[in-house]
């Protein structure tokens, strides 16, 4: 799913995932003793909150919730000029984390209004469902609901939406029929699961053959995280390579792909997606032509913090590769303090 240059070191989603077990502290709220008022003003901070999608008849209630966010290992910041919450926890991983202390004013309310809208980047979340519904017991608002998350983050929900400018895919939810993928998709093809990936593996990501493709089945099959995950069999594309040679042979190479990042359907950040293989700028036209894509994906696809990543093909023309939940992706070659600050600016 969100890797950039493979999965141990620049991936958020194929490190472990967020565990929602220990961060149920959160849900202990609820029983929390209430708040005096005088209290509950004094460490009140003026932010601007979003408001509820519902109509409120009387004014939201105040929570506190900082002590146990930061009992589980998460912090929470709104970022300059008070416009939005991020709810961030260092995932050990370079190219995901940032620490918005260093680079915008935050302050750390004690209190917020209750459904405040949140953006999570706290690496890849393990059950999205089970963590939204956690932080809405606490009044926050992750900024995709599960349904949206899951058209960005899965196949089977993105793909049905833009299968007009991505790789034509088959998937299955029990065994693989492979009579049929090698009918219906020919050699090489390439597979993956719904959300990623084994570790961007060359020897199970491309099967050239059916011998292959029976192998790349039983090593995903076996692997401890993708191995309950439908299996996805893609048409093989020819993607325009990069200037440099690839850095690690067992890898997919990579080609010339960009990622978009897109905020309520505005771009508010792209770059090269293999930042770390050689360095590569797109020309102007290139780059117009993939992000036109990426707007039209994002269009389709209607999720609110959304990342596309776009391929070209030796043929010169763009295709989607893949969509994923922002929260849960890695910047790549976007600069992550411009790709916020255009977010804080869309939202003000
Ligand atoms: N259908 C395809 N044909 C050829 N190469 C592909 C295809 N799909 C993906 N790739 C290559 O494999 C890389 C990883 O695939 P991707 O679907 O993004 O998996 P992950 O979610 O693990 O990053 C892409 O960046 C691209 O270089
Ligand atoms: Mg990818």
């Amino acid at each position: 799913m969100k890797s950039n240059t493979g999965l141990v070191l620049t991936s958020p989603d194929a490190a472990q995932s967020v565990p929602v077990g220990p961060l149920c502290l959160l849900a202990g709220l609820a029983a929390q003793p209430p708040v005096r008022p005088a209290e509950r003003e004094r460490n009140t901070v003026s932010l601007r909150a979003k408001p509820s999608r519902t109509t409120r008849s009387t004014p939201p209630r105040m929570i506190p919730w900082i002590p146990h966010l930061r009992a589980s290992g998460l912090g929470i910041s709104s970022g300059v000029e008070d416009t939005i919450f991020v709810l961030a926890r260092p995932f050990g991983v370079p190219t995901y984390d940032l620490d918005f202390e260093r680079f915008f004013a935050c302050t750390h309310p004690v209190y917020l209004p209750e459904d405040v809208e949140v953006t999570a980047r706290v690496g890849a979340i393990a059950d999205y469902k089970a963590f939204f519904t956690m932080l809405g017991t606490i009044g926050l608002r992750l900024v995709n609901d599960p349904a949206a998350s899951y058209r960005a983050n899965d196949l089977r929900g993105w793909y049905p939406r833009i299968t007009h400018v991505t790789a034509r895919s088959l998937w299955f939810e029990g065994e693989p029929d492979l009579d049929r993928v090698a009918r219906e998709m020919g050699f090489p093809v390439f597979v993956k699961t719904v959300q990623q990936t084994l570790r961007h593996r060359r020897d199970v990501c491309i099967a050239p053959d059916r011998d292959a493709l029976e192998r790349a089945v039983a090593t995903y099959r076996g692997d401890p995280v993708l191995g309950a995950q439908p299996l996805v069999f893609r048409e093989y594309l020819e993607l325009a390579p990069l200037p440099s040679a690839p850095r690690h042979a067992d890898r997919i190479p990579g080609g010339r792909e960009i990622r978009s990042f897109w905020w309520k359907g505005r771009l508010v950040g792209d770059g090269a997606y293999w930042s770390r293989d050689g360095g590569w700028t797109p020309s102007p036209v290139d780059r117009a032509r993939a992000l036109s894509l990426g707007e039209e994906a994002a269009r389709c696809l209607d999720v609110p913090f959304l990342v596309v990543d776009t391929a070209q093909r030796v043929d010169g023309s763009w295709v989607i590769i893949e969509a994923n939940d922002a929260q849960e992706s890695g910047y790549a070659g976007i600069s992550p303090v411009a790709l916020w600050r255009a977010v804080i600016e869309a939202e003000r």
